[in-house]
């Protein structure tokens, strides 16, 4: 639908009118939108005809790629039959009942629970009144705290921005909330100075023990983290990390939450991060991929201990959301899955084409601006810096980040950047020749951003 405007008088409308999300607006009217119009696969195109190769799957969601017709189909079909009703009050419809089935018996055998949401902050925040509910329930009110990581991203509401580590988003609004804490992330390239990436991973997975002693068990509710950091930089952990994270749970009486929401539904090659790492987690927060970011929908994966407790201790849980378990979004997610599982995407990802963009990825490795390259299934990046054997960065962090993107939008390719951190999570379809091409387009765009930082 373009509703027949030109891409200036959408332009137009859309600063007149349109606050756009984690968007400076003065500079963004000055600049003008890019309006995109349609995309199928991996491609995107704009108002203006341009082609890009969407390298971030949208916002690490569209994991089976644009235009699949069956989820178009599957909504369409819903929204004739049975366009809305809620889960309050003893009622409930068949797409969220078969969406609950399907889902938790991709989850780990231990998670056979879902409480739906519409957003993967919601889900977070969903995170936080049930491990505190949880430890109520059991007796223990005073364990409310959530220890978080420094740079984590959890999301944009009051709760998910509060667990999440990102200072700037602190600034604003007061945050964090209270009884949230912090520890350091594992970033070896930026952190690790002298120590290998094993022992840093050992030693920064540490510093949860140090904060469960430094607050006291006793009040500490949960740790949560992404298996893989994506906002913050795909931060992949030390191999070392997850062990020692898993131990100091175990350890002690505070629940794990595995946030999913990049990392579950393929994007590792393996369903979850957490079947990735060999985690396990008692709360798993997941959106995006659930539904390819068709239509928005997320939720909390309930391992069985937890769930036993809130079922049968803890009486009614006050929270729930008009649209959890919406029955359209419900369809959508449930076609996306079957998507998934009769075209073995997690499996290819896992088994051929991830190993092979380990192997094309790790080749950039060569170029003068790269300092590091890593990935992990579909999630990449590659660290640009000054200097390769110093791991050191550019001294205006980010400056050479924000032009490689630009770079990367003027040759028709979608990657982010994260400081200097430029970062891919492409779709899922991706064959072998689309990695090549995608690829190619990358190391075109480092040679012109080396280029243009000489000038
Ligand atoms: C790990 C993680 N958790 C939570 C969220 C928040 O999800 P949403 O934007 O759907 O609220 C995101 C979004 O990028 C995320 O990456």
């Amino acid at each position: 639908m373009n509703y027949n405007y030109t891409t200036e008088q959408l332009q137009e409308l859309d600063s007149a009118h349109y606050l756009h999300p984690f968007t400076d607006s003065k500079k963004l009217s000055e600049e003008g939108s890019r309006i995109i119009t349609r995309a199928d696969g991996i491609y995107l195109w704009d108002s203006d005809g341009n082609r890009y190769l969407d390298a971030m799957s949208g916002l690490w969601c569209v994991n089976v790629g644009y235009g699949r017709r069956e989820i178009a189909e599957a909504a369409f079909e819903q929204l004739q039959e049975l366009p809305y009703y809620n889960s309050f009050f003893k009622t409930a419809h068949s797409p969220a009942i078969e969406l609950s089935r399907l889902v938790c018996s991709l989850a780990p055998a231990h998670m056979n629970h879902i409480f739906f949401t519409s957003s993967g902050s919601e889900a977070n925040d969903t995170v936080v009144r049930m491990a505190r509910h949880y430890w109520s329930s059991k007796g223990k009110p005073d364990k409310k705290v959530i220890i978080s990581r420094e740079n984590a991203y959890h999301g944009s509401t009051m709760a998910g921005a509060s667990l999440g580590g990102m200072k700037p988003m602190h600034a604003q609004g007061g945050l964090p909330i209270p009884d949230i804490a912090h520890i350091g992330q594992p970033y070896w390239f930026q952190d690790g100075g002298d120590l290998s990436a094993d022992a840093f991973g050992e030693q920064i997975a540490s510093e949860l023990e140090q904060k469960i002693q430094e607050l006291g068990e006793d009040r500490i509710a949960a740790f949560i983290a992404e298996p893989i950091q994506g906002a913050g930089g795909v931060v992949i952990p030390p191999a070392t990390y997850w062990p020692r994270i898993q131990n100091i749970c175990d350890r002690h009486e505070i629940l794990l939450v595995a946030d999913e929401v990049i990392c579950g539904f393929g994007r590792t090659g393996k369903w979850f991060g957490c079947d990735y790492y060999d985690i396990k987690a008692d709360l798993m927060p997941i959106a995006k991929g659930l539904s390819s970011g068709y239509l928005p929908i997320g939720g909390v994966l309930v391992g069985d201990e937890v769930a036993d407790v809130l079922i049968n201790l803890g009486g009614e849980f006050n929270h729930g959301f008009t649209y959890s378990g919406h029955p359209v979004a419900a369809a959508a997610a449930i076609a996306n899955l079957h998507i998934l599982m009769d075209d073995g995407i997690v499996d290819q990802v896992g088994q051929e084409t991830g190993p092979y963009l380990e192997q094309a990825w790790g080749k950039l490795i060569d170029h003068p601006l790269v300092g590091e390259t890593r990935s992990a299934g579909f999630l990449a990046a590659i660290e640009i810096v000054k200097d390769k054997q110093k791991r050191q960065f550019f001294d205006d962090r980010g400056a050479v980040g924000t032009i490689c993107r630009d770079v990367c939008f003027a040759n028709g390719l979608v990657m982010r950047a994260i400081e200097d951190t430029m970062v891919v999570s492409p779709p899922l379809i991706m064959t072998k020749s689309d990695i090549d091409e995608m690829v190619a387009l990358v190391t075109t765009c480092l040679d012109q951003t080396a280029s243009q930082i000489k000038n």
